[in-house]
């Protein structure tokens, strides 16, 4: 009775995986997406708590002479612990959510995936004490070979998650330098590793022994670190998608270890959908997806581009007032800037004055404009912003040479023109043709360049506007002057 709950609570909760997936995948039924998977997992984590409870529910009823003692002495105690354990998870993830910035986002995420690797390492090893354990206690060697591939390959993906997701943690949240590293040899030395960690699944397949899953952990911690310090700041939102990926298949591997069908199911629609994710990323930023997969790109190119000498243009908020009272059209390409300074709100509101003014307002968003996919179109509907004003580059790159005025919100990179010339970081990625617009005005509030440290010289181009200072002051301001400006644009509401 209890195991058909459990395994029937494990399949409703891996479609409830699958509608949320679905869901998330369009805005506007992203909401009833998250609302999916959060039930999802609460129904695994209660089938979850039975199944260690009693464990005849989660191997069937003769499982203790089936199976042999790696599942562990379970009873209330450990569903106790489970949940003890649970709890404090559930107190520091709580806390953390609300504290994080919507900035910080891609950190956390690159933590949390980290936690998953370590998870992953741990329960292989947790596996083999088992098997060990079993092993000594005279069960036969042939019925546990199988279980052998599972720790080791579930260890080698989790270790490469782990280290790889501190060192993107680290770059992205500025503790290490974002400049790839360059060791002699680099595609050798992944080359050489890779060979290393087969060959340490090999012995330790045939020798049970732990030296070999050490030697083979070890290497994989190495792998992970190298393979991402390898790579690049600008480089980073496909390695935030493929650490995705590669925690999703390193659960899944856990869920073979354990034998626990939800594990398996969600492990797989994670790494899966990461590694779709990775893949439309990649086109995005014009990369090869398996050059990405090897760790072998962003280390090409170094040299930031000389910066463009040249006299800028400034204008102030009302001048600007007046000219979007006069514009028919204006396109706004928000970028990270937008997010640090929270200025989708006024931003909205200057939307849908423009709009009500009878004035063609759109947006035009970079697949990695921000810090994390999807970023602008979140903010931008946190405000909301109508989506079918919301564009993909795709879509609207080229009108900008019908646009009146472009209004350059807090981003750089992605309207940098130098992304079309060679040998700078950012060099081959796709980006938003902004300068081709009759006027293009930036908001930012100084002359630095953007994340990827290449300086931009669309802000000395002969039609582009400066407007220096925090970009929600800019736009309250911009708010504030439009009255003046123009009486139809007074606020009605
Ligand atoms: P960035 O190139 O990061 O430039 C953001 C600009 O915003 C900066 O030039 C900064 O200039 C300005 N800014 C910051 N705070 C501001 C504020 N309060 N008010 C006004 N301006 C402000 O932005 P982007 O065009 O969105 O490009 C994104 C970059 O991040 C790309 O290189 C991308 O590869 C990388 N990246 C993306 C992701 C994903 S998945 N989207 C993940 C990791 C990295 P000032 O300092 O002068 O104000």
């Amino acid at each position: 009775m209890l195991a058909n709950f459990v395994q029937a609570t494990y399949i409703v909760a891996g479609l409830l995986f699958i509608f949320a997936l679905a869901g998330l995948s369009r805005f506007e039924t992203s909401k009833r997406g998250n609302a999916f998977g959060v039930l999802g997992m609460f129904l695994a984590v209660v089938a979850t708590i039975i199944a260690v409870w009693a464990p005849e529910s989660w191997h069937g009823p003769d499982w203790a002479t089936r199976m042999p003692s790696f599942i562990g002495d379970a009873g209330l105690a450990s569903a106790g612990l489970l949940l003890a354990a649970m709890l404090i998870g559930a107190v520091i993830g709580t806390i953390k959510a609300v504290r994080v910035e919507m900035t910080g986002m891609p950190q956390l995420i690159a933590q949390l995936h980290s936690f998953v690797g370590l998870a992953a390492v741990l329960i292989g090893f947790n596996v083999f004490i088992e098997i060990d354990g079993a092993l000594r206690a005279g069960h036969p060697q042939t019925d546990l070979a199988f279980h052998l591939a599972e720790v080791w390959i579930g260890v080698f993906i989790g270790a490469v998650t782990f280290t790889g997701s501190i060192v993107a943690w680290g770059k992205l949240a500025e503790k290490i330098p974002s400049k790839p590293l360059t060791l002699p040899g680099r595609n050798l030395l992944n080359l050489a590793t890779v060979i290393g960690i087969i060959a340490c699944g090999v012995w330790f397949q045939n020798s049970w022994s732990w030296l070999a899953l050490i030697v083979l952990t070890l290497l994989s911690l190495f792998l992970g670190f190298h393979l991402v310090a390898a790579i690049g700041g600008a480089d980073m939102p496909v390695v935030i998608s493929m650490l995705n990926s590669y925690s999703g298949f390193a659960a899944a591997f856990s869920g073979f270890a354990l034998g626990m069908n939800v594990l398996i199911i969600t492990g797989a629609l994670v790494g899966a959908s990461g590694a779709i994710l990775s893949y439309i990323m990649c086109k995005a930023m014009n990369r090869s997806f398996i050059s990405v997969i090897l760790g072998g790109f962003g280390t090409s190119t170094s040299s930031a581009a000389a910066a463009e000498q040249g006299e800028i243009q400034e204008v102030k908020a009302d001048e600007l007032a007046s000219w979007l009272s006069d514009a028919q059209s204006v396109m706004i390409t928000p970028g990270y800037g937008m997010a640090v300074a929270q200025a989708q709100y006024p931003v909205a509101e200057l939307t849908k004055r423009l709009t009500e003014a009878g004035v063609k307002v759109r947006f035009a968003i970079h697949p990695v404009a921000g810090r994390l996919p999807g970023h602008m179109n979140v903010l931008l509907a946190e405000a909301r912003v109508p989506y079918d004003i919301v564009f993909e580059m795709d879509e609207v790159n080229d009108e900008f040479d019908e646009t009146d005025i472009v209004l350059v919100i807090g981003a750089n990179d992605t309207v940098n023109p130098t992304a079309m010339q060679p040998g700078t970081p950012i060099s081959g990625m796709p980006v938003l043709h902004v300068w081709e617009a009759k006027k293009v005005v930036v908001f930012k509030r100084s002359m630095k360049p953007g994340y990827a440290g290449v300086e931009n010289p669309l802000f000395f181009h002969d039609n582009t506007y400066m407007l220096f200072g925090d970009a929600k002051a800019s736009v309250d301001s911009i708010n504030s002057a439009l009255p003046a400006a123009d009486p139809r644009l007074a606020i009605t509401s």
